[in-house]
């Protein structure tokens, strides 16, 4: 497919394969069986500008379009679906709200360190009574003249225990509803925020999930974004954009899983011939293909509109909604395709079909896009 990619473009697809190849590939099973957090990796995927990509290189980042973005975000997730949905929350949730809708001080405090990949930021709007009833926050930030006192629990926050800086949605005006809530930066180790235990997940178990606690925290006036009551908004406009991350997360999963089990129906015989010459086979994989290769013609559609400085959320949705879809099909039909070694850890597919699930749940679950997908048509 040619999507009259620039040769930045493509240089920066390889190099974000070669370092998948390199360096997430080799310890990939084993953090997945331990739950470890790749370290090393975000570190050095910081220094390579993986983790501000959008940013404007004047605060850190690499100033590259949602295109290299999106071209970079597959070959990652290719290898490392853990490590892609780090990469995805601190590039398109918190730095590109920050960067969009932050001040000049805030940017040059907190977004210049994030945007270079020294420290790590976690996006935190989801509560045990809030998920995709996001407006029903109950997290509240009352109003103290030079501070705002906040209290309440975030549940599911990726990069929950290894961030330094978090994006945090809270009411400030039951009253006013949804336009009365707002968002802040809240630093990790003020008084009164907590962290909970790490969550046990089905997938994607390199990513650290905790939930956290805030009792009486104090957040400085200058740490709100925005606005006042400008939070809700906020947060839905950087969703429209972090779900582009999550769909390259799927088109990712999708496309290793299609590849491997292309690769191992060559190899494997069964009857006297390799498997991809029975036509059951062959006809899983021509399924898989076309599946992946409307995934990305979505995806690469929502990531140009972006670009062009398009309303993204009915694309975005689109996207993340088809891709995570078939994320979990595809890497379904490549375990199958591996018989009994497709679900053992050593061919992948397995991690890959656990890894894929998750596409369908966060940043708004396939039901939601669906219901921004709707009211769009009208
Ligand atoms: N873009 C911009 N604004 C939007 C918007 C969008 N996609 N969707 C809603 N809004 C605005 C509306 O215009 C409205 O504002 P006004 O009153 O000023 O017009 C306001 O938000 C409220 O909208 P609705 O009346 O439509 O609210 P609702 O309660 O009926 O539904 C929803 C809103 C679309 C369902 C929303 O709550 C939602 O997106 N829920 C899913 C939450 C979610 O995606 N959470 C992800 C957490 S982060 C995460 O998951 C990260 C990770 O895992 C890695
Ligand atoms: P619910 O909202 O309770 O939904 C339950 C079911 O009901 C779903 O199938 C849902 O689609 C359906 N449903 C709900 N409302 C409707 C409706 N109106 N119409 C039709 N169906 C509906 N959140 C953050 O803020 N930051 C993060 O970094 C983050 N990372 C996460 C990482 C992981 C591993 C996980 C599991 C979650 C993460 N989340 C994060 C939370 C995630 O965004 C929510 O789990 C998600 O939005 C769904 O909310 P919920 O779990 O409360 O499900």
């Amino acid at each position: 497919m040619d999507f009259n990619l620039t040769e930045e473009h493509l240089m920066i697809q390889q190099a974000a394969k070669d370092f998948a190849a390199a360096e997430l590939l080799p310890g990939v099973i084993e953090r997945d069986e331990h739950s470890k957090f790749p370290t090393e990796q975000v570190k050095m995927m910081g220094e390579l500008g993986f983790m501000g990509m959008m940013v404007d290189p004047k605060y850190g980042g690499s100033g590259l379009d949602s295109v290299s973005y999106v071209l970079a975000m597959t070959e990652i997730a290719k290898v490392d679906a853990s490590a892609a949905v780090i990469m995805s929350v601190n590039n398109s949730l918190v730095c590109a709200g920050m960067e969009k809708y932050c001040s000049e001080e805030q940017k040059m405090k907190y977004l210049v360190p994030l945007a270079k990949g020294e420290v790590i930021g976690a996006f935190c709007l989801s509560e045990p009574e809030a998920g995709s009833d996001a407006t029903s926050q109950k997290t509240t930030a009352i109003d103290k003249g030079d501070y705002y006192l906040l209290n309440g629990t975030k549940n599911w926050i990726t990069n929950g225990s290894t961030a330094s800086t978090y994006l945090v949605i809270a009411q400030t005006d039951v009253e006013k509803g949804h336009k009365g809530i707002n968002a802040f930066i809240v630093e990790r180790g003020w008084a009164g925020f907590e962290i909970g235990p790490k969550e046990k997940k089905m997938g994607i178990r390199g990513s650290d999930t905790h939930s956290l606690m805030f009792t009486d925290v104090k957040v400085p006036k200058e740490n709100r974004i925005g606005a006042d009551g400008f939070g809700f908004s906020f947060a839905m406009n950087v969703l429209n954009g972090g779900r582009i991350g999550i769909a390259s997360q799927a088109l990712g999963i999708a496309t290793g899983a299609y590849e491997l089990a292309l690769k191992y129906s060559k190899e494997r015989k069964a009857f006297g011939k390799e498997i991809f010459n029975h036509q059951a086979i062959a006809f899983k994989l021509a399924d898989m293909y076309v599946k992946v290769t409307a995934a990305k013609l979505l995806v690469m559609k929502a990531a140009a509109e972006k670009d062009e400085g398009k309303d993204i959320a009915h694309s975005g949705a689109m996207a993340k909604l088809y891709a995570s879809e078939i994320a979990l099909e595809v890497a379904n039909e490549a375990v199958q395709i591996h018989g009994g070694n497709g679900y053992v850890a050593e061919y992948h597919v397995e991690r890959m079909m656990r890894d894929s699930k998750i596409t369908q749940i966060y940043e708004g679950t396939s039901e939601i896009q669906r219901i921004v997908i709707s009211r769009g048509l009208i």
